[in-house]
C-alpha cells in the first residue's frame, strides 16, 4: 500500500481497494475489500541497477532509490525479440553506449552491463524465472569499474550481506546471522553493539528479536 504509480504503476494495492473511506479519519477500507487474483504468468523476471531512473516500461516494474542510482524488479509477459533493445530502453540509454554481454536465448537468460568511459552505468539481468543475484551487492556497482557485474554474485573476499534488515545502518541478514553464530551474539542490544543495527531508529530492532529467536550462536555469549 505504500508503493506510488511513480515507482511501481502496477503494484498498487491501493488500485485494487474499492473507494469507501472512513467519514472521519478519511482512511480507505483497505483491510474489507473483496478482491478478486489470479497468479500473474510471466513470461520474463528481471533485475536492474543503473545511475539513473530506471524507465517504467514493462508490465511490472518496481524501483527504488540505492546509494549508486536505482535498482528495479521487473517482469513482463511478452518476451522481446531485441533484448539489448529493450534493455536500452529501460535504462534509459542510446546506442553508442558501450556494452557487455552474456545470452544463452535457449534458455532465457540474457545479462548486459553497461559502461561510459570504463564506468558501469548500468545492469540488466534477464531470466524465464526469477533471477537468482546478489542483488545488494550489484547495486553497489554503478559508478565502479563493474569488474565481474555478469557473473551476477559478489567476489569470494566481498562475502553477500544478505537482505537488508536495518535500514539506518544498511545491515544485512547474512551479516547478522554471521555475528551471531561467530560471536555469541544474545540479545537484540549485543547485536546493537557489534554492528550498530536496531540503535537508531528502532524499527528493525523486532526483525531482529525473530532472527535471534530461530539462530544459535556457536560461541558461548560471556
Ligand atoms: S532500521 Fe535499524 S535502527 Fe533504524
Amino acid at each position: 500500500m505504500h508503493w506510488t504509480g511513480e515507482n511501481a504503476p502496477s503494484g498498487r494495492i491501493d488500485a485494487l481497494v474499492a473507494p469507501v473511506t472512513d467519514p472521519l479519519s478519511g482512511q480507505p477500507e483497505s483491510k474489507a475489500s473483496v478482491a478478486k487474483v489470479a497468479p500473474y504468468e510471466a513470461a520474463w523476471y528481471g533485475f536492474a541497477v543503473a545511475d539513473r531512473p530506471i524507465a517504467l516500461a514493462a508490465d511490472y516494474v518496481a524501483r527504488v532509490r540505492t546509494g549508486t542510482g536505482w535498482r528495479a524488479e521487473l517482469a513482463g509477459s511478452e518476451t522481446p525479440d531485441d533484448w539489448e533493445a529493450q534493455a536500452r530502453a529501460l535504462l534509459g540509454l542510446g546506442p553508442e553506449v558501450e556494452v557487455q554481454a552474456v545470452r544463452d536465448a535457449a534458455r532465457g537468460n540474457h545479462r548486459f552491463a553497461f559502461f561510459e568511459q570504463g564506468r558501469l552505468v548500468a545492469a540488466l539481468f534477464v531470466s524465464k524465472t526469477p533471477v537468482a543475484l546478489t542483488r545488494d551487492y550489484l547495486a553497489t556497482l554503478p559508478g565502479t569499474d563493474g569488474t565481474g557485474v555478469l557473473t551476477g554474485r559478489a567476489p569470494a573476499n566481498r562475502p553477500d550481506p544478505g537482505p537488508t534488515i536495518c535500514a539506518c545502518f544498511g545491515v544485512g541478514l547474512n551479516t547478522i546471522v554471521a555475528a551471531i553464530e561467530t560471536q555469541g551474539l544474545a540479545s537484540v542490544d549485543a547485536i546493537g553493539d557489534a554492528l550498530q543495527a536496531g540503535t537508531n531508529c528502532g524499527s528493525c530492532r523486532s526483525e531482529l528479536g525473530a532472527i535471534l529467536a530461530t539462530r544459535q550462536p556457536r560461541v558461548a555469549a560471556e
